[in-house]
């Protein structure tokens, strides 16, 4: 019997900042995988309001009860980084079917790209099915609470980010 692949996951994103749905996929994927990899993209075609090495702090801490997390910035193609890592499994999150076409596209596409490389689609749970980075960033901005839609240790730096008092 051949041996089995050793698995190694990343989870791919721009983490505008990192949310509570973000953190959800997160720790439910590093419960499945022996390693992941948290991905972060510099995309700067989206013009984020954090630098990556903002982005990959924040997440760093968020994730600092998880032995098997580790988080590393990219730019470029994500199979590339795939290449680099070794990474055979690329984990995304879907929150409605409005994400699924967007996604089956990408999949599909990186495993062109890299035949190495699938994708696994996990879904947070239903209470941050309509959260996104660029909400949140929206609602940090007009002073509305942020409690609720980022981990605890992103607070502060979003409310500085927009010259909002820390409650
Ligand atoms: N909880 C909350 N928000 C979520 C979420 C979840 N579980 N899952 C997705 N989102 C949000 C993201 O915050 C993002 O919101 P925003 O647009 O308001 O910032 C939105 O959904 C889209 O997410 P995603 O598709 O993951 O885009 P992204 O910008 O976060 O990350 C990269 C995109 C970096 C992973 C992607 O562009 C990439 O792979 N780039 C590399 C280039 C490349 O290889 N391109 C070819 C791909 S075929």
């Amino acid at each position: 019997m051949s041996k089995a692949p050793k698995i190694v996951a990343a989870y791919s994103g721009t983490f505008d900042p990192v949310t509570l749905g973000h953190n959800d996929i997160i720790h439910r994927a590093a419960r499945m995988f022996p390693r992941l990899i948290v991905a972060v993209g510099l995309s700067s075609a989206k013009n984020p309001r954090f630098s990556l090495e903002e982005r990959v702090a924040m997440i760093r801490e968020v994730t600092s009860d998880l032995g098997n997390v580790e988080v590393i910035g990219f730019s470029g193609l994500v199979v590339d980084f795939a290449r680099d890592h070794e990474v055979n499994v690329l984990v995304r999150g879907v929150r409605t079917v409005v994400d699924v076409d967007y996604e089956k596209q990408m999949a599909v596409m990186n495993r062109d790209l890299y035949p190495q490389l699938d994708t696994v689609m996990l879904t947070p749970s239903p209470e941050y099915a309509h959260l996104s980075s660029s909400l949140v960033r929206e609602l940090a901005g007009l002073g509305a609470p942020v409690a609720k839609l980022v981990p605890q240790a992103v607070i502060a730096p979003l409310l500085a980010r927009f010259g909002r008092p820390s409650a």
